[in-house]
Formats: structure tokens, C-alpha cells, sequence
């Protein structure tokens, strides 16, 4: 039977050791926002998993949203522009949002949502993002709270699609060339 693993050139971080950062960066983040009774608000898809993860790893009273965009298309690089496809469903204003990606790459799909919930009322907006890819930046945005700096790898799995593929592997893993190339 054909695997999903089989597509996959190696691992980069196993199950084991995304959950064990996640409980670090959890941990972190109770010290931080123990008082502010943050909104934690995931950039669907591909946050839903770590979404999922770091709201139970961090004991905070808190409500969660979701928001959808899109900025790539079916492309593999961001064309700049971002569209939100799902709002949030309630008045943000006066309140701590912690907005939950997957991963920070180019900056542009942070960048515009910073703005916009900043724009809307937001008393703060921090970021926690599972990856950055800080190689890859064009625009100017640090997150609050990283799991991992990967390298500029096609990487996919916990969350991380390609072609809307791959997104439940427990795993995440670069992707092998000859996937995306044929
Ligand atoms: C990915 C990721 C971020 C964005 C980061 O989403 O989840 O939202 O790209 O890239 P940027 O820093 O260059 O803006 P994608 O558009 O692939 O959609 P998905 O979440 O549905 O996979």
C-alpha cells in the first residue's frame, strides 16, 4: 500500500520532540499571559494542529478564534497579496490576541494580520509561530514565540500541506524534490 512517508526525504522533527518544544514554549507563554486572558487566534489551515497543542499546553484562561486567508494560491511562494476567507466572530477590542501559525516565511500573511487586529482595537498582538523560516523574510516581523528556525527546506506535515496533502503526519519532514517537481 502506497505511504505518505514515502514522499518524504527525512525527518526533521519528530513527534516526540515537537511536543516536548511545545510544552517549553507553552510554559513560557503561561509566565507571560497568565493576567491578560489572552484570545489565542489560529490562521487556519495549517495552524489547526499546533493550534490544537499549544492552547492545552498553555493554562491560560482564554478564549480561541479562527481566521482563514489566503495569500498563496496553489502556488509555493506567497504572491504578497492577502485575503481574509473567515473573520473572527467577535469585537477584539481592548483585548490580548495571540495569533497561532504554523510558519513565518515571507512575513507578508502576519504583517497584514498584525495591522488588521491592531486596526480593529486589539489591546496587543503577539505572535507564536511553531517554524520560522527567517531565510525566506521580506517583511519586517519577529515572532513572540518560536518552536524551531528551519532552514529553506520544502518542509510538510503537522499542519504544513503541500497541494493540501500531508497535513496530518504526525511528523514534520522535507518533502522529497521529486514530489513537487513532476
Ligand atoms: C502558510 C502558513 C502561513 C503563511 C506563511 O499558509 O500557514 O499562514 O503561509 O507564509 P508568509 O509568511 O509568506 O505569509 P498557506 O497560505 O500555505 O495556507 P494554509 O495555512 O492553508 O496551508
Amino acid at each position: 500500500m502506497e505511504h505518505m512517508d514515502q514522499d518524504i526525504l527525512k525527518v526533521l522533527y519528530s513527534e516526540q520532540e515537537i511536543a516536548r518544544r511545545i510544552k517549553e514554549m507553552g510554559a513560557q507563554m503561561f509566565e507571560d499571559l497568565q493576567d491578560k486572558e489572552p484570545l489565542f487566534v489560529s490562521v487556519l489551515r495549517g495552524a489547526f494542529i499546533f493550534m490544537a497543542d499549544i492552547v492545552r499546553a498553555c493554562q491560560v484562561r482564554c478564549d480561541v478564534e479562527f481566521i482563514a486567508v489566503s495569500s498563496y494560491g496553489n502556488s509555493t511562494s506567497s504572491s504578497g497579496v492577502v485575503q481574509i476567507t473567515h473573520d473572527i466572530q467577535q469585537d477584539i477590542s481592548g483585548r490580548h490576541l495571540v495569533v497561532i501559525e504554523d510558519i513565518l516565511d515571507s512575513g507578508n500573511t502576519l504583517y497584514f494580520l498584525k495591522q488588521y487586529f491592531m486596526t480593529k482595537g486589539a489591546a496587543s498582538v503577539s505572535i507564536c509561530t511553531l517554524l520560522d523560516k527567517p531565510s525566506r523574510r521580506t517583511k519586517l516581523i519577529t515572532p513572540d514565540y518560536t518552536g524551531f528556525v528551519v532552514p529553506d527546506e520544502f518542509v510538510v506535515g503537522y499542519g504544513l500541506d503541500y497541494g493540501q496533502k500531508y497535513r496530518n503526519l504526525p511528523y514534520i519532514g522535507v518533502l522529497k524534490p521529486e514530489v513537487y517537481t513532476k
